[in-house]
Parts: structure tokens; C-alpha cells; sequence
């Protein structure tokens, strides 16, 4: 594959949840090593992309398609997505109770090497590894020993979901608003991971409602979701634009 072959290319989704069309129509190319930032207001189905592309039951894709590094996504398994590399980091990560974090991830891990063709790492193997990338992120090792989220301050949650980025080293990664809730070092530990990862050409979607993290991560593209669609396409500008006039644009102010 080139670096001018898409690895994700969504043409024309549309999903629906429950009774609701939340996307109307979604068409977007993402490139390995590239980074889209999405934006949109509180509700505007960016989310909704993310759970929709990691195979959730409950998002409904009732049109369009959406490719993956060569394979039709949408007719994968949530597991053969994660497998295939694609990462979605979750917005709210739920607990786990009574699943040792630890387990959790070296069993994510040792799947995802099965399906690279490379061998699995004993318990030691991946403490080892776990616990050096949990320290340079700032997390403490103890939580490797606890149940997967439980009773995890806000920002440890999203520290952790970095961490299974870390290990599981996607060919895409969604990062949904893994910013919110970290405090200044996380937010800088997020940056140098994206930043590092996008150098050896995995691509990111990250969505974050923060000019501060977008500007530090250099995006190629900034989207604007609205109304289920792709309302506009920029570059950092968009961000910036948005940041200082809200989601409100002048024009459509203007028409009210
Ligand atoms: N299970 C559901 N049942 C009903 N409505 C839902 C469900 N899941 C999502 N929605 C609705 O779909 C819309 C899009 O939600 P989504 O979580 O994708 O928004 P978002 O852009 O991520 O917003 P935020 O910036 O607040 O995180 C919202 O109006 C939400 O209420
Ligand atoms: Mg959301």
C-alpha cells in the first residue's frame, strides 16, 4: 500500500440510532500518518462516527460504505476491526469490574500480535513492557493490578486508554476527546504519543472541543460536523475560526 492509498475511505454513511438518523450522509479519506481532527457541537454525531466505525451493535449503518486498510469495515466483527487495526478510544471508558487491567490489556495485546503473526508475550514480558510505557505516561503501574476503570479518577481513565494505544499500536486510532478530563502533563503525554505514532504512520482521528490540543497536534485536515454531514473542510484555520465564533457561523447567525 502507498501513502496515497486511503487506509480508511467512508463513503455516503448514514446510521441510525434507535428511532434517529444521527449521520445523514459521511464521506471522508483518511491517509497512514495523517491526522483529522473533528469538530462539532455537544450531540452533532462525532461519537456516533467513532462507535459506528468500531462496530457497536447499537449504531445502525442503513447506507453507504466504509473501507479498511483494503477490507469492507463494515462486515467485520467489532474484534476482526480491532484486529484488522483500528483503535477507538472511548470518549467515557467504562469499568470493568472483577477484569484485572492488566489482563485485560495483554489479552487485547496478545490478540492483535496473534493476528500480526507475532508471538505471545507471557505475563512478565508484558508487565515488563506495560509498566516502562505506563511510567512514561504518567500512569501509575499499581493500576496495571486493578479492575479495568474502577473507582480510576477522570483523568486516569484517559491516561489508560493512552496506554492501550501505546501497546496496541493501531494502523488508525479514533481519539474521542481523550483531552477532557487530563491535566496539563496528560494533555503534553498525548500530544508526544500521537506525534511519535504518526511518524512511523499510524493515522488519527481526533476529536476534541480544545484549540490548545489542536493547534499542538498540526493537523492535515479539520472537519466540521453538522446535521449529519460534513459541513466544512479546513486546516488549522477552521479550528481557530471556530474557537472564536463558536458553532454558530456568521452565516447561519445571519439567516435566523
Ligand atoms: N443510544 C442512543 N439513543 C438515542 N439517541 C442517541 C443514542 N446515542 C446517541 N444518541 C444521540 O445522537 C446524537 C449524537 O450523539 P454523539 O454522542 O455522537 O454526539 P457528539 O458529537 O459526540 O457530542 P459531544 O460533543 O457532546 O460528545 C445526540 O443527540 C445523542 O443524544
Ligand atoms: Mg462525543
Amino acid at each position: 500500500m502507498t501513502t496515497h492509498t486511503p487506509l480508511l475511505s467512508v463513503r455516503d454513511l448514514r446510521v441510525e440510532v434507535g428511532e434517529r438518523t444521527v449521520l445523514e450522509s459521511i464521506s471522508l479519506d483518511i491517509r497512514p500518518g495523517e491526522l483529522v481532527v473533528l469538530m462539532g457541537s455537544n450531540g452533532s454525531g462525532k461519537s456516533t462516527l467513532g462507535l459506528t466505525l468500531a462496530g457497536h451493535p447499537r449504531y445502525r449503518v442503513s447506507a453507504g460504505s466504509a473501507r479498511f486498510h483494503g477490507q469492507d469495515l463494515l462486515a467485520l466483527k467489532p474484534e476482526e476491526r480491532a484486529r484488522a487495526g483500528l483503535f477507538v478510544s472511548l470518549q467515557s471508558p467504562p469499568d470493568i469490574p472483577g477484569v484485572k487491567n492488566g489482563l485485560f490489556l495483554r489479552s487485547a495485546l496478545n490478540a492483535i500480535r496473534e493476528s500480526r503473526g507475532e508471538s505471545q508475550l507471557d505475563a512478565f514480558d508484558f508487565l515488563k513492557d506495560a509498566r516502562a510505557l505506563a511510567g512514561e505516561l504518567g500512569l501509575d503501574a499499581k493500576l496495571l493490578s486493578r479492575p479495568v476503570n474502577e473507582g480510576f479518577s477522570g483523568g486516569e481513565r484517559k491516561r489508560n486508554e493512552l496506554l492501550q494505544l501505546a501497546l496496541l499500536k493501531p494502523r488508525l486510532a479514533l481519539l474521542d476527546e481523550i483531552d477532557s478530563g487530563m491535566d496539563v502533563d496528560g494533555v503534553r503525554a498525548v500530544v508526544k504519543q500521537v506525534q511519535a505514532m504518526r511518524a512511523q504512520g499510524t493515522a488519527f482521528v481526533v476529536v476534541s472541543h480544545y484549540l490548545q490540543l489542536i493547534e499542538s497536534l498540526t493537523p492535515d485536515t479539520v472537519l466540521r460536523l453538522d446535521q449529519g454531514r460534513i459541513a466544512e473542510t479546513g486546516t488549522l484555520a477552521l479550528a481557530r475560526d471556530i474557537a472564536r465564533t463558536g458553532f454558530v457561523r456568521q452565516s447561519e447567525a445571519l439567516e435566523v
